[in-house]
């Protein structure tokens, strides 16, 4: 089969390598129909992942169709068209019972093992381990250029900014940072039925497209960004700030437009460290929140896509063939230049 492998820091190429194939009677083999890249894969070429060693192919993100089951599957057969998603669960060990897969312990202490501890999605046929477990069946009426964006972005949006925001009706709602993840934020915290959704960037193009993801109102990066939003919330700030993009500043903006009483979620990841004002956020009541996407969100998800309720369609805007999956790279590394936000791969 072909696979995008990973050659190290700035190293990748499409090439030949062994078919994926079953190895334990918990695996399945799925032919990737679908993929795309994410912005964590992009860390990884930039030799941020250190866990990413040569010779491991990329990717944690597909929509395929099985082609082999391990002796021990019970819920999937051969032809079933199915989302793998960026997490993978034994369903067995203390976190996967607590509903927190992320900290998966059988599948190597963390739940994001595809394109970083196991071979990855960006190649013809992907090995799943656990499959019963961690697949999902995709509904007749969901796409396979909807479904690719719940195998990521759609749930980190709304697990870690909405739910873990706690966002209830008539709640006034900032996001700073509108990527896939933060759009994907906007996209949900209607579902709950905020009333105000403000999104924040410095990217005009992703603004405007916040409007069509349910943003209510968008304020650009600036000097003026924060009172920009006081003075839409009546002075108070928003209920919930949610933070994605991943900077000190940008979290700290977070922290500066929430209300007392309210939350700041960070969905962001971060590399360095960041000083809080606890001198003035413990006065006031605020609860943080942060963590790893543990994609227990999809079936909910999947449901509201098949009922038209969330147009996860939107986030596609570039299609690319496995054999371009270079140039899919080159317009995703320069998304804003290329007024792109997800871009979809198929064979
Ligand atoms: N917690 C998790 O489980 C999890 C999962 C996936 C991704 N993430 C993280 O979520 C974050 C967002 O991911 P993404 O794929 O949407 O990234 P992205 O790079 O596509 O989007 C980030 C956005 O932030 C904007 N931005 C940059 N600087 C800004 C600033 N100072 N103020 C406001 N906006 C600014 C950019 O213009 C861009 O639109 C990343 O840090 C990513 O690693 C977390
Ligand atoms: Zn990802
Ligand atoms: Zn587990």
């Amino acid at each position: 089969m072909k696979a995008l492998v990973y050659h190290g820091p700035g190293q990748k190429s499409w090439e030949d390598v062994a078919d994926a194939a079953i190895q334990e009677p918990t695996d399945v083999v799925v032919r990737v129909d679908t993929t795309t890249i994410c912005g964590t894969d992009l860390h990884i070429l930039q030799g941020d992942v250190a866990a990413v060693t040569d010779g491991r192919i990329l990717g944690h993100e597909a929509v395929g169709t099985i082609t082999a089951v391990g002796d021990a599957i019970k819920g999937f057969a051969v032809g079933d068209r199915v989302l793998v998603p960026a997490i993978t669960k034994c369903g067995r060990c203390e976190y996967c019972q607590r509903g927190m897969p992320s900290h998966c312990q059988t599948v190597g202490g963390i739940g994001w093992i595809f394109g970083h501890l196991i071979d990855g999605t960006q190649a013809e046929l992907v090995r799943v381990p656990y499959a019963d477990t961690s697949l999902y069946a995709v509904p007749d009426g969901v796409s396979n250029e909807q479904a690719i964006f719940l195998a990521d972005s759609l749930p980190t949006g709304y697990e870690v900014g909405v739910l873990a925001g706690g966002v209830r009706p008539g709640n006034t709602v900032a996001v700073v940072g509108s990527g896939a993840v933060g759009l994907s934020a906007i996209l949900t915290t209607g579902l709950w039925g905020a009333s105000k959704i403000i999104a924040i960037d410095s990217n005009k193009f992703r603004l405007e497209k916040a409007y069509e993801f349910g943003a209510t109102d968008t304020v650009e990066v600036g000097p003026n960004a924060v009172s920009d939003v006081l003075g839409l919330t009546d002075g108070l700030g928003v209920d919930v700030a949610i933070e994605a993009v991943g900077y000190p500043e940008t979290l700290l903006t977070a922290a500066r437009l929430v209300r007392p009483g309210g939350t700041i979620a960070n969905i962001g990841v971060h590399g360095a460290p960041v000083t809080l004002p606890m001198e003035e956020l413990w006065i006031q009541n605020i609860t943080l929140t942060m963590g790893l996407v543990d994609t227990v969100s999809i079936p909910t998800l999947l449901k509201m896509v098949a009922s038209g309720r969330i147009p996860a369609e939107l986030m596609g805007t570039h299609t690319f063939t496995f054999d371009q999956i270079d140039d899919a790279y080159d317009v995703f590394k320069n998304a804003a230049a290329n007024l792109a936000l997800k871009v979809i791969i198929t064979p």
